[in-house]
């Protein structure tokens, strides 16, 4: 097998090859395909809603990158969620990561109540309270690691543990590591999740998401729940998410490497009262005033005040608004989501136009 950056680029025993040997691989802009003769259909595609070329070949660069079974590319990451609580029947006892992307918060309290889920939420960087949490009754347990926007971290192995022992699943969102810094599924997970709006495509140009599974009986019912719920991924989407994979690894570095200049500068500066980093391109802080956060996001020039993250552009989010307002507010004082915290999106630039924008930013910002 190759090396991972290599199978960013090339995929991995792709089972898919292209009749005219283009390189890249072509996006196949149909959707649907002509059978033989009834019940002869040599190319196994029918209808790009179940299945599609440039998707299937996306579906299994993602799965070699994350060491799975297989993997279904989605509209959007929320629609790889949405189909993973889709896997769950009324009464199921869900355990979930008490800091979550927002848009996950409201999927669970206002789309899949209806479900009638026993969801609750626990800090799941504390394997022994997953332990005590756990019922016999728990279905699954699903958390980020490093979370949005808290970079809280959790210890995958253990939880997958804890939870196989009661006969729960667990499954991780993987969104702001990447397969290129974390491997949830060697570790135990059975579920891995990507918004691969963010690190996977990369350019801040593309929605789309992927739900990736460890075994083969999981893998059949996800793809009967994506094949009939339908919110599978564009071949022209597929296209720019593999396209954007090629750079993924030269990418992640020099995401790491500029957010870990970013850590050292904001360690330095008297304004900054917290600074939440795991690794990966992302990094929360927390400043003095909610005044000088504002401030702050009306004086960036270079990076762009926006909500998503994982690009080349650097982007700067207020969580309070814009990506965390569903989440309840009682929950997010308790996490230290305020009108103080920022969570920035270190892109690919130079890091030193990254630190002089942050520098002036703050400049002006020094008399609110
Ligand atoms: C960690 C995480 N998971 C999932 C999502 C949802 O992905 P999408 O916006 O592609 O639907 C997001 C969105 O920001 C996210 O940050």
């Amino acid at each position: 097998m190759y090396s991972i950056d290599t199978r960013c680029i090339h995929g991995e025993a792709h089972s898919l090859s292209d009749a005219n040997c283009s390189v890249s691989f072509p996006i196949y802009q149909t959707a649907c395909f002509s059978h033989l003769t009834p019940g002869h259909n040599p190319t196994g595609f029918d209808y790009s809603r179940e299945s599609n070329p440039t998707r299937k070949y996306l579906e299994e660069t993602v799965s070699s990158l994350e060491g799975a079974a297989d993997c279904v590319a989605f509209a959007s990451g929320m629609a790889a969620i949405s189909a993973f609580f889709e896997l769950f029947r009324p009464g199921d006892h869900i355990l979930c990561g008490e800091d979550l992307y927002g848009g996950v918060v409201r999927l669970i309290q206002q789309i899949s109540l209806k479900n009638d889920y026993r969801i609750e939420y626990v800090d799941t960087t504390d394997p022994e309270k997953v332990a005590a949490a756990i019922r016999p009754d728990t279905k699954a347990v699903y958390l980020e690691t490093p979370s949005n926007p808290m970079m809280r971290v959790s210890d995958i192995a253990a939880i997958a543990e804890i939870a196989h022992g009661s006969g729960a699943v667990l499954a991780v969102d993987n969104t702001f590591m990447t397969p290129l810094l974390q491997h949830p599924i060697a570790e135990g997970a059975d579920y891995v999740i990507h918004s691969g709006t963010k690190y996977l495509s990369g350019h801040n140009d593309t929605v789309c998401g992927f739900l990736c599974t460890a075994n083969e009986a999981a893998a059949d019912r996800v793809r009967l729940i994506s094949k009939t719920t339908g919110a599978t991924l564009g071949p022209f989407e597929c296209w720019l998410c593999l396209r954007g994979m090629k750079t993924l690894a030269l990418r992640m570095e020099r995401h790491v490497k500029n957010a870990e200049a970013v850590r050292d500068w904001l360690r330095g500066r008297a304004e900054v009262k917290e600074i939440y980093y795991a690794g990966s391109g992302m990094i929360s802080f927390s400043v003095k005033s909610a005044e000088f956060a504002l401030a702050v996001l009306k004086n960036v020039k270079l990076i762009t005040f926006s909500e998503s993250l994982g690009g080349t552009e650097s982007l700067i989010t207020y969580p309070i608004i814009q990506t965390h307002p569903d989440v309840p507010e009682e929950q997010r004082q308790r996490l230290g989501i305020t009108d103080r915290l920022l969570r920035m999106s270190v892109g690919i630039e130079n890091a030193s136009d990254i630190l002089g924008d942050l520098e002036q930013a703050f400049h002006k910002g020094a008399n609110v």
